[in-house]
């Protein structure tokens, strides 16, 4: 059966009024929500504390997006607040398989992204440690990018892989999700989507997620 989840990204969201931005995307599968730390990436967004206090108001299920340096110290603290999953860049851990165990042994998902410029192909013996593989498709760190048709390449390939594993691995895409680029994500292999700028500058940010859901589902 096809399968399209919208996890909004709360970057574009409004910053001072995060309770009701949420509630505004009330129609979405999980929020997304960007850590950045100014190192891995050149933007500054939230932390923990952040997150925790989402955590305690949100309905949705919380996706927490590491956009930061050393994914090893710090990911496992994340999942420990109690957030539904916790992907962490590939770049930016030493012991990808030691903390995706840990994710999953403090009770979250265990995700694991990738830049627009790194293979998948290394990261394939150790699918089965994840719950979800996260493509970008943009350069991370900033919302209102365009869409990186180069990367559809590489969701056909993850798509392969993740079906001829047999397991349930979420395949999520994130940068420059947009009516007009969805259907693209969604027919090489991709069945999770975040779009941040997409929902929220729209006028009826719910009535937009079950848009970008139905043109996900063709
Ligand atoms: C970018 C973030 C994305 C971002 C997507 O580095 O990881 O989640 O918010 O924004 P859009 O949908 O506007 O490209
Ligand atoms: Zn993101």
């Amino acid at each position: 059966m096809p399968n399209a989840r919208i996890n909004p990204s709360i970057l574009s969201a409004d910053f001072a009024n995060l309770a009701s931005e949420l509630e505004r995307i009330h129609t979405a599968d999980a929020v997304h929500v960007d850590v950045m730390d100014n190192h891995f990436v050149p933007n500054l967004t939230l932390g923990l504390p952040v997150v925790d206090a989402l955590r305690k108001v949100s309905k949705l299920p919380i996706d927490v997006h590491l956009m930061i340096e050393n994914a090893d110290r710090w990911a496992p603290e994340y999942a420990q607040l109690g957030v539904d999953s916790v992907t962490f860049h590939a770049e930016a851990s030493a012991a990808p398989i030691r903390l995706a165990r840990e994710l999953r042994s403090a009770g979250a998902k265990a995700s694991m992204a990738l830049r627009p410029a790194t293979p998948i192909e290394p990261y394939l013996d150790m699918l089965g440690e994840l719950d979800m593989v996260l493509l970008m498709t943009v350069e991370p760190g900033f919302g209102g990018q365009k869409f990186l048709d180069l990367v559809l390449p590489k969701i056909k390939r993850a798509r392969a892989a993740i079906d001829g594993s047999g397991k349930p691995i979420a395949l999520q895409v994130d940068g420059g999700i947009s009516r007009d680029t969805i259907l693209r994500a969604a027919e090489a292999g991709a069945d999770v989507f975040v779009a941040g700028s997409a929902v929220y500058s729209a006028e009826e940010p719910s009535v937009e997620i079950d848009v970008l859901r139905n043109l996900a589902l063709g």
